[in-house]
This record gives structure tokens, sequence and C-alpha cells, in this order.
């Protein structure tokens, strides 16, 4: 075997011993092969487990979800609030209800949704929320609760990959409606099997009409159902897991922890973080792989795969950029959820493992650490020889990840620092840098194009069809959405905020903390100004231009102002106060002239195409 190890160590391996084959084999001889008495006891033993009154067993994790919107009354017109780095089975269970999914961005650190974005989501439509407590990690419980509560939200917990994890020494899957799969790789397992828990009584029983043709007694229909049943035999094997829980938890907790001890120290790679109050039940131990590991993702987990170490990434694509969400109109930039689909990886952590499995993974990657480091130093002459050699057929690689399909055009003489992520079709020219820091990352979406001479920091994620110009300048810590266009010589300065189809000139500058929002247009040498006397070292405050303002040539924002929605700035205006939504204003200081009841341009202020 590779790697001196005795068997390939799989990414899961379902806890069966001869007891549970024994009892399923009885359930089978016993004739009750669907929906019986081992069905009710299942449930039972599970709600009294999970700390609520009801336990609704259907047959997987998804029909749990379907059932639980169902049962809450969710249905077309809804919008439900869920997190876009999850199983699709998250999102397309509100879809199955005719309802919408509303996507918010995660938490950097534990992937979970991230909850001051969830109060930013609500609309009047807002019905409910689906969180998901993703690797077996409850979610910011007292912030979601708060919010729920405050706008009258159902709560359903997607506690599908969180058996027994507990916020506050309270079980996932008791905050709210809950919901679980018994999927073969799950922390326990039924082959295929899902439960819904829940403390109201009105939640259980329409659940319980709509896992069976909506039947309250033999054919007699209250309402349309489905059948989403449970097995008798699935049930006998749940009863006899479920005892075996806390134990097989407790086995994937010690896993986890020598796993992060040992490998805590490498660089480039990130061990999860468990928040406080918070039981982590490690369904998956999934770690980050920054560039400062010296290899990518990818290639880490081809180089573990060699040393029969399989791995996992959950998920490569979050669920608004799959092709199907892309389909239904879904273009949003989620950058955090974006960044964590480039870099998380999913090491084995099952209870299966024994202390030879566990020493060969943190071996493995130490070993990769190693090569890595090895190959980079080997690389450092090279780099500065591909300065001079123009032979050279790769872009230069100061010290980087490079993450781009075929479809992208690179220029070979591009330089690239950190983790560089370009999508598809997008083309980069002559002469450009990307990414300025090792440990940094650096996304830009499908179909854009980068003239000649930018340069592009790192910690910068812009969404798909960017158009640069000659000469860019974009700065750290900067998000700019799709459809962007940045005219030649123009500054983006750091920790901007750019909204979707916004266009900027030729030598706009927009200074450090700027927001502007979707559809802005910045004419030729429109600026932001740092500060209102420009004095050296004063803090920077940026300026706010909100929806589809339109900025005319030359004119100068002070710092700090807000730019109301489809306002008209003339050409060489001073704006130095708040300008209300639609208003047109000219002149040093600028003056209100005319407030549009529409859209509409006045003479003097910029045209689009300008
Ligand atoms: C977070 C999450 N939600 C939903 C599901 C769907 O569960 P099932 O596969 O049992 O339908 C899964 C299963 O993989 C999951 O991990």
């Amino acid at each position: 075997m590779a790697g001196n190890n005795k068997r390939v160590i799989e990414m899961a391996s379902p806890s069966l011993d001869e007891h549970d084959i024994q009892v399923v084999a009885d359930t089978l001889r016993s004739g009750i092969l669907a929906q019986g008495p081992r069905v009710a006891e299942f449930e039972g033993a599970f709600a009294a487990y999970t700390g609520v009154k009801h336990g609704i067993a259907v047959s997987n994790g998804t029909e749990a979800l379907h059932v639980a919107l169902l049962a809450a009354g969710i249905g077309a017109g809804d919008e439900v609030v869920t997190t876009p780095f999850s199983f699709i089975a998250t999102a397309n269970a509100i879809l199955f209800c005719g309802a919408k999914p509303v996507f918010v961005d995660i938490d950097e650190t534990d992937f979970n949704m991230d909850a001051p974005l969830l109060a930013k989501a609500i609309t009047r439509r807002t019905k409910a929320v689906i969180i998901v407590h993703l690797y077996g990690q409850p979610c910011d419980m007292d912030e979601i609760i708060r919010i729920c509560r405050e706008n009258n939200l159902t709560l359903i917990e997607d506690a599908c990959q969180a058996h027994g994890a507990e916020y506050r020494g309270r079980k996932v899957g008791s905050f709210g409606i809950g919901c679980f799969s018994f999927y073969a790789t799950k922390n326990i397992t039924t082959g295929e099997g899902g439960m819904i828990t829940t403390d109201s009584a009105d939640v259980a029983r329409k659940a319980r009409l709509i896992r069976s043709h909506g039947q309250s007694e033999r054919y007699v229909h209250q309402t349309l159902g489905f059948n989403y049943r449970m097995t008798d035999f699935a049930a006998a094997l749940g009863i006899c897991q479920l005892k075996k829980l806390d134990d097989l938890n407790r086995k994937r907790a010690s896993n986890a922890a020598f796993l992060s001890g040992q490998i805590a120290g490498i660089r480039g790679l990130t061990v999860p973080a468990i928040g406080r109050d918070r039981k982590h039940v490690f369904h998956q131990f999934t770690v980050r792989v920054s560039a400062a590991f010296g290899m990518s993702r990818d290639e880490l987990a081809a180089n573990l795969k060699k040393k029969d170490i399989m791995t996992g990434i959950h998920y490569p694509i979050p669920i608004h950029r799959q092709p199907f969400y892309r389909d239904l109109g879904y273009d949003a930039h989620l950058p955090v959820s974006e960044r964590a689909a480039a870099e998380v990886l999913s090491l084995p952590v099952h209870p299966g493992l024994d202390d030879q499995d566990l020493r060969h993974i943190v071996q493995s990657l130490k070993d990769a650490a190693d090569n890595a480091r090895l190959d980079r130093q080997a690389d450092t002459p090279k780099t500065a020889a591909a300065e001079r050699a123009i032979e050279s057929t790769q872009p230069v690689q100061a010290s980087a990840s490079r993450f781009w399909p075929d479809g992208a055009d690179v220029s070979r003489d591009v330089v690239l620092r950190g983790q560089v992520n370009i999508g598809k079709g997008t083309v980069v020219e002559n002469n450009v840098t990307l990414g300025h820091r090792d440990d940094g990352v650096l996304t830009i979406g499908e179909n854009s194009r980068i003239r000649s001479g930018s340069i592009i920091y790192s910690d910068v994620s812009i969404g798909k069809g960017l158009k640069t110009g000659h000469n860019v300048l974009i700065r750290e810590d900067t998000q700019i959405g799709d459809n962007v266009l940045v005219g030649t010589n123009t500054v983006v300065d750091g920790h901007c905020r750019v909204g979707n189809s916004v266009a900027m000139q030729t030598n706009v500058y927009l200074t450090a903390y700027s927001t502007v929002e979707d559809g802005v247009f910045l004419g030729p040498c429109s600026v932001t100004t740092n500060d209102k006397y420009m004095e050296y070292g004063a803090k920077l405050t940026g300026a706010t231009i909100k929806k589809e303002a339109r900025i005319g040539a030359n004119s100068t924002i002070l710092p700090g102002i807000t730019i109301g929605e489809k306002a008209v700035i003339g050409s060489g205006c001073v704006v130095t106060k708040d300008v209300p939504d639609r208003a047109v204003v000219v002149g040093n200081p600028a003056r209100e002239i005319h407030r549009n009841a529409g859209a509409k341009a006045v003479s003097g202020s910029p045209e689009k195409g300008q």
C-alpha cells in the first residue's frame, strides 16, 4: 500500500456492528417492512434525544426539509432566507414549495450563515429561514433566534450534518423545526432516512399527513401529500445507531482534536475553529488551504490520494453559482462563500479511524507541506529567470497558487502573488500584477478582461464581466460586483464596495472605504477625496454613492458625503454636502437646481457612454 498504511482511508465509513445487522434481520423476518412500530419507536427515541416533543420520520433529509417547509405553510411567492454554502438539497427544498431561496453569505470562520447579513436580507415576503449547522457545528443561535422572533419568521434548522450537536447545552433541532438525514455517510445512518423534530403539535400533525399522501385514516386524504415514509427495518437500524450516537460523536471529536493539534502549526492550513458555547460533532473535519501552503487545495487532495487518503470538497461550487441556479437568474456575488469553495478540504475524521490512520494523515500533510516549501525554494531562481526569459510559457508566480480553468487566457508575463482565482473566459493582458500578499486571495469572475499595466491587490473579490482599461489600480479588501467597467488610469482604493453594473470612466479616483451602489455612472476624472483639507494622516472616510446616481466629469466629492439614488451631479461640481435622491446639482459648491421625478438627465449632466 502507498504510504505504508494498511488500507485506503475513506472519507466515511458507517459504524455498523453485528447487533445492528441482527436487529435489521429480525425486523425483516417480522414481516412488517413498511412504516410500522419500529418507526414510531425511533421517532419517540429521536425526539427524546433531541429534547423535543415530536419526531416525524421520513425517507431522507431532503424530504425532511420539504415537509418541514410545507408544514410551516411555505408556498408560492414566499421568500426563505438560507445559506449558499451547503448541500444543494437545502435550497432545492425551498424551490419544491414554489418559494424563492434568498442567499446570504457565510461567516469566514465557521462557514455558517452570517447572522448580521440575515437581518439585512429580510423583506416583507420573507416567511422562513433555513440555517445549516454545517459540518456539525451549530450556528450562532442567539442572534438567529432574535432575528426570527423580531420578524415573525419560522426557523428551520437543517441539522442533516449535526446529530447531537449543541448550542449552550441545548441540542440542535430543538430551536426551530429540525431536519436530519440518516444517509450512509452521516454521524448515524439508516442507509437512507430522515427525521423532523418539533415541539409544535400542529407542525407534527401536518408533517405526518404530508409524508403519507395527506392521509388521516385509510383512504381519507386531507391535504396534498407524498409517500415519504421510512421503512420499519431502516427505523430498527436507526434505534440501534441512536444508542451509539454519543460514543460515535466522542470519537469524532477526539479524532478532530488530534488532527487539529498536530496540523495547526502547518503554514497555510487553517484548522476548524469551534465557536463559544458550541458542541461540534465533526460530521466533517474541514480545513482551509490558503496560498501560503505552497500548493493548491486540489493539488493537496491529489497528493493525499496518492497516499491512499481520500478527501472531500464540501462544497466546490456555492449553490447560487450552480448552473441550475444561474439559469434561474441568480447572479449575486457572495465573496466569503466563493472564497471558501476554493479553499475548503475535508479530511477523514470518522470513528472508524485508528491511531495509525490518524498518524498517517498527519504525516502525509506534513510531507506535502515540506514538499511544497522545497518546490517553492527551488522555484525562486526560476522566478527571477522568468522575468528575463521571454521563452517562458507560464505567468510569473512570485508565490502563488493559480486557480483558473482552461478557458481563461492569462498572459505569460503576468505577475501573480498569493492565491489567484480566475473565472472561465477571463483574459488577462501583459504586464498585469495580480495579488500583492503571499497569504492573500484574489478572485476575478468569468468573462472579465484586465488590460495591460493594471494592478489588482490581494483580498479583492470581483464578480463576472469586469472590464478594465489600461493601468488600473484596485487595492486591498475591495469587493466589486458583476459587469463593472473600470476605465484607464482609474484607482479604486482599499476597502471599497462597488455594486453591479457600475461604470467608472477614465481617471476616476475612488477613495478608501467608499461605497458605490448598483448602476452608478462615474464620468471621467471624477474623484472622491480622502479628507476635506488634505491633511496627512487624517482618518479616511469614503463617499457613498447610491443606486444609479450619475456623477459628471471633473466633479469632486468630499469625504463622508452621500449622493442619493438617481441623483445627477453636473460636470465640474464640488459636492460639499449630501445630495438627496433624484436631485440635480451644479457648481462649486454644488447647489440643487432641480429634483427629477424620474431618472431623466438634464443638459450639462453626463450622458451614459460619455
Ligand atoms: C446539509 C444537508 N442538507 C440536506 C441533506 C439532504 O439529506 P439526504 O441526502 O438524506 O436527502 C444533506 C445530505 O447530504 C446535507 O448534508
